[in-house]
């Protein structure tokens, strides 16, 4: 099985609110495979911006209210773009939103994902305002459920797409940056610094990645690029970072 993320970065313009980059969908879904996957998405744009606004990850007060349903809305405005372009390409998506499935804190019942899988759905599911036990309200991350999904179901595969060929010896705007191919032990990453992103940056995803690298094999690689997923899936030599 395969468990694939694609990253806020990659789907939208992270800094321009609600723009969504429909032809980077597009070229994905084509190179994605038809069955025995699950897809997780990113908020990008649709998610970070009010998320910030409105302070989410700090928990519930009533002056949130309307930020709690706005991003939720915006995420199923997201998600349904991208849900219309999978079932084009002929993947049988059916959508999973967080904040109707789970509360972060408490066990996660993925039952349903059971379901979808045993009659070959693909299940569809992706960052968003969620319930929070201690919290009240809170973001759940896109990686989180990467996380949680890979524990379960143990996929062989696990991809993360973003807008960087992988992770590198130092942040990519320096010219004397270089792609890390392979990445295991305590290779020290300086931490990039991204735009908007209430859930972290490329510290806490190596981190994430080297957790779930426990249960499967784990990609990071450019979602520009998605031709890099064939690669992958056969097994040929690709450009990106295999997090061992
Ligand atoms: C964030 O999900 C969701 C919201 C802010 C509502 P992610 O943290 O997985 O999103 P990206 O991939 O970083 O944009």
């Amino acid at each position: 099985m395969l468990l694939i993320k694609l990253g806020g970065s990659v789907i939208s313009d992270k800094r321009i609110y609600r723009r969504f980059r429909r032809g980077a969908v597009e070229e994905i879904a084509y190179h994605l495979p038809k069955k025995d996957m699950i897809i997780v998405h990113g908020g990008g744009s649709f998610g970070h911006i009010l998320a910030d606004k409105y302070e989410i990850t700090n928990g519930f007060d009533k002056w949130k209210v309307m930020g709690f349903a706005e991003i939720g809305r915006d995420m199923m405005l997201l998600n349904l773009k991208i849900l219309d372009i999978l079932i084009k390409n002929g993947i049988p998506a059916v959508s999973m939103p967080p904040h109707s499935y789970l509360i972060m804190g408490k066990r996660l019942n993925l039952e349903i994902f059971e379901n979808l899988l045993h009659y070959n759905f693909v299940p569809l599911t992706y960052g968003d305002v969620a319930f929070d036990r201690d919290r009240g309200i809170n973001i759940c991350s896109g990686d989180y459920l990467m996380l949680e999904l890979a524990k379960k179901f143990r996929p062989e595969k696990v991809i993360f797409l973003s807008d960087v060929d992988g992770v590198f010896t130092k942040h990519p705007r320096n010219k004397d940056a270089k792609l890390i191919k392979v990445l295991n032990g305590n290779f020290d990453v300086e931490t990039s610094i991204r735009v908007r992103d209430v859930t972290g940056g490329m510290g806490e995803k190596i981190k994430l990645m080297r957790k779930i690298a426990k249960y499967s094999s784990v990609y990071l690689i450019n979602g520009f690029h998605p031709e890099r997923i064939d690669h992958i899936l056969k097994g040929k030599d690709f450009i990106g970072t295999v997090v061992k």
